[in-house]
């Protein structure tokens, strides 16, 4: 395997023969064709120590012989793109949309509600949760009872993400009271259950919410359209086409005039520009002639 001075400048300790840089670029080809994440050569170290893991529990002495399991083995490449996955996420991260979906869509959304219409939110990358609770605490308010009352009408959120081990932390819906401080402390009294430094979500808002594993890029098997949207900061690790391609199909999947938050150093571009209409920098609304 020949390597190229600048990489192995990058990997200071790791033997050649262990991992290179044809290694890195199958592996890098692997999580774009599978889940569109892009991974440039400055990313070969992470690449390396997240999978260095799996590469010694599968028994393999090289990167080179993982690659070639991986190639065969469907289940152990779906753990090694879990694990390339970057979950980072947090309560209330971008507090500007919950306010924005506080202001302007929630009152729409509990007229339906309250005329017998239902109501679907899908978090789509949702990783371990935060963003999840964030909105299902947002959509539910800070008066439980009234809260409690909207719980038992039509209404369903979708969680999904591709890394399972992400997801398994989400459906725990247990959290540090630490993490929780971001949310309003009204919220917080209404839908959380302190134990000790542990914070776990109410039964109630657990009961709203299903989690699914769901690759953005493969099929989806929903069958509903949905009012709103949250897809923040997975975008990032696509090139152009994939995010373009991924945007169009949200905006099909929106309702009526439904909304879709993205991240925000993302920007929707591409043909979904003709049914998306901005309301802000990273809020868009599906156009009534869509
Ligand atoms: C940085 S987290 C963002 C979590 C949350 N949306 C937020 O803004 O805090 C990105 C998530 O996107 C997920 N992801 C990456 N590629 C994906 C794909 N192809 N399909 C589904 N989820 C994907 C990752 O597993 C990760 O949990």
């Amino acid at each position: 395997m020949t390597i190229d001075a600048p990489f192995a400048a990058m990997l200071p300790g790791i033997s050649p023969g262990v991992y290179g840089v044809d290694d890195f670029r199958a592996i890098s080809a692997i999580a774009h064709r599978e889940a569109g994440i892009v991974l440039p050569e400055g990313k070969a170290m992470l690449v390396y120590s997240r999978l260095a893991p799996l590469v010694r529990t599968s028994g393999c002495a090289t990167f080179a012989a993982y690659v070639l399991r991986i190639r065969e083995d469907h289940a152990e490449r779906q753990k090694a793109i879990c694990a390339l996955t970057t979950n980072h996420t947090f309560f209330y991260r971008e507090a500007h949309h919950f306010d924005h979906f506080r202001d302007t869509v929630r009152p729409q959304l509990l007229r339906r509600l309250e005329q017998g219409g239902k109501v679907r939110l899908w978090s789509a990358g949702c990783s371990s949760g935060e963003e999840t609770w964030s909105l299902a605490m947002t959509l539910l308010g800070p008066d439980r009872n009234a809260g409690l009352a909207l719980a038992r009408k039509d209404l369903r959120i979708l969680a999904s993400d591709i890394a399972t081990h992400a997801l398994t932390r989400a459906v725990a819906a247990r959290y540090s009271a630490d993490d929780l401080k971001p949310v309003p402390e009204p919220l917080r009294a209404a839908w959380t259950v302190r134990n000790g430094d542990t914070v776990e979500i109410a039964p109630e808002l657990r009961a709203l919410v299903r989690f699914r594993t769901l690759n953005l890029l493969g099929e989806w098997p929903m069958r509903t359209r949905f009012d709103v949207i949250f897809c923040r900061n997975v975008m990032i690790y696509f090139d152009n086409p994939t995010k373009e391609t991924l945007v169009a199909r949200f905006a099909g999947m929106l309702a009526g005039e439904g909304t879709l938050y993205i991240g925000h150093s993302e920007r929707v571009t591409g043909p979904a520009l003709d049914d998306l209409v901005p309301m802000g920098p990273t809020v868009y609304r599906r156009s009534a002639r869509a």
